[in-house]
């Protein structure tokens, strides 16, 4: 399985709020953006189960799954092409967060930065320092490690705040490895510092917890009021403005290109009014937040069909992770009684990792053959053959041949999403250097 050679890349959002311009900004829009790029296999999934560390009123926690669910979807995220999925869909996943709480060192875990400021806060208040401590909290990046590992993910885009968090699994990973052989991949944070913070309403960095923030999709009367109130001085209108410092100028580059923003830095130096500098900010995000709102509205009100959606994600993320537990189990000695010794590392995953044809009839009575991936997503779709042996004798030519075949073979095949088109290259690819080996 670590010698998977697609990129993957995994990350993990707490379904305990609503999400904000901030983090649109800061994480949704080039998370997105970066899903689409070729050769990178994509997880993002619904931290629910680490939502119960720090909430304990059910309905929130579902309504904050729907919500998040609905942006990322609205944002643009294609559930076809990447795994999206609700982390408490996957029992796996606290399964294998048990093997590895046994494989970390609870020293480590007192070094977390989020436990210890905890800790701190309670000397500070003279109370007993486990004071408000769940264990929950103690075990967070144990649970996160099991997250990553599961997977396999090589990258995983988070803010700064997570970094320690990554290393964590890394080292999480590295002792289970030495312990029971090359299981896990190390998984590495991706921090793109190019990605603006964006300031609130007061000027500070938009966070919940300034009370700052304003709602990404909440009604568009809202997002104008909310715009209107972002602090200001008092600098009259005619009077030139400094775009240095300015939280307005800095949301809106945020949202605009180089060229606009240039534009508005010079409508600063004019000395545009306060008022019509908002007026424009507000109509620079709507243009671009306007028509996901519909959706995401549409999807708000359609929850059924979110929860097809995420239901699909987990069939595709189970399909990874119930071998990859298999693989687990038996490597740390939870196992039958009957199974031999080790059997050799990785081959169960490893071929319920790999992209198959599946041959097939119709109702039609012809007869077809698709390529799905590890995950269960079609890859390439045949046109109909009037015998299982014509159908056969093609895809043994994709298998032995791989990439090079599929010219000559276009009059068989359904036309290929250019979205797929690079995964379907890097399936056949595997498949060839499968037979190979
Ligand atoms: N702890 C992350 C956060 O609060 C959310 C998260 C949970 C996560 N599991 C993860 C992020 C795994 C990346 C990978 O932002």
């Amino acid at each position: 399985m670590s010698q998977a050679s697609s990129r993957r890349v995994l990350t993990g959002i707490t379904t305990t709020g609503t999400p904000h311009l901030g983090n649109y900004v800061g994480s949704i829009r080039a998370a997105v953006r970066a899903s689409r790029a070729p050769g990178v296999q994509s997880f993002y999934f619904l931290a629910d189960y680490h939502a119960l560390i720090k909430c304990d009123e059910p309905a929130r926690i579902q309504r904050s799954t729907l919500e998040i669910a609905a942006s990322w979807l609205a944002s643009g995220l294609d559930p076809e092409h990447v795994v999206f999925y609700r982390q408490s869909d996957i029992p796996e996943i606290p399964e294998l967060m048990w093997m590895l709480t046994c494989v970390t060192g609870k020293g480590m875990l007192n070094r977390a930065h989020a436990y210890k400021a905890m800790l701190d806060k309670n000397a500070a208040a003279g109370q007993d320092p486990d004071t408000d401590v769940s264990a929950g909290l103690f075990m967070y990046p144990v649970l996160m490690a099991a997250d990553i590992l599961m997977f396999s993910a090589h990258q995983v885009p988070v803010g700064r705040d997570q970094i320690q968090h990554i290393e964590m699994a890394r080292d999480i990973a590295a002792s289970f490895n030495h312990l029971y052989g090359e299981h896990l991949v190390l998984p590495e944070a991706l921090v793109d510092d190019n990605v603006a913070l964006l300031p609130g309403l007061d000027g500070r960095k938009m966070s919940k917890s300034y009370d700052n923030t304003i709602a990404l999709f909440g009604p568009r009367e809202q997002l104008r009021k909310q715009i209107m109130g972002i602090v200001t001085d008092s600098r009259a209108p005619g009077e030139p403005k400094p775009t240095e410092g300015s939280a307005l100028f800095q949301i809106y580059r945020a949202f605009a290109d180089d060229a606009e923003s240039a534009q508005f830095a010079k409508a600063f130096a004019d000395g545009i009014a306060w008022g019509d500098a908002k007026q424009a900010l507000y109509e620079r995000i709507e243009r671009e937040i306007g028509p996901m709102r519909e959706r995401y509205a549409y999807l708000m009100a359609h929850p059924e069909e979110v929860e097809a959606m995420l239901q699909r994600g987990a069939e595709k993320a189970r399909a990874l992770a119930v071998p990859m537990l298999r693989e687990l189990r038996h490597a740390v000695g939870l196992r039958t009684l009957t199974a031999e010794g080790a059997v050799p590392k990785a081959t169960v995953a490893a071929k319920a990792a790999l992209p198959a044809f599946k041959q097939y009839r119709e109702s039609d009575g012809h007869f077809y053959f698709k390529l799905t991936d590890a995950g269960g997503r079609v890859l390439l779709q045949s046109t109909a053959f009037s015998s299982p042996r014509d159908a056969g004798q093609i895809v043994r030519r994709l298998q032995q041949e791989g990439e090079a075949a599929l010219p000559q073979l276009t009059s068989h095949l359904t036309p290929v999403d250019p979205l797929i088109d690079a995964d379907l290259r890097l399936a056949l690819r595997q498949l060839v250097e499968s037979q190979a080996a």
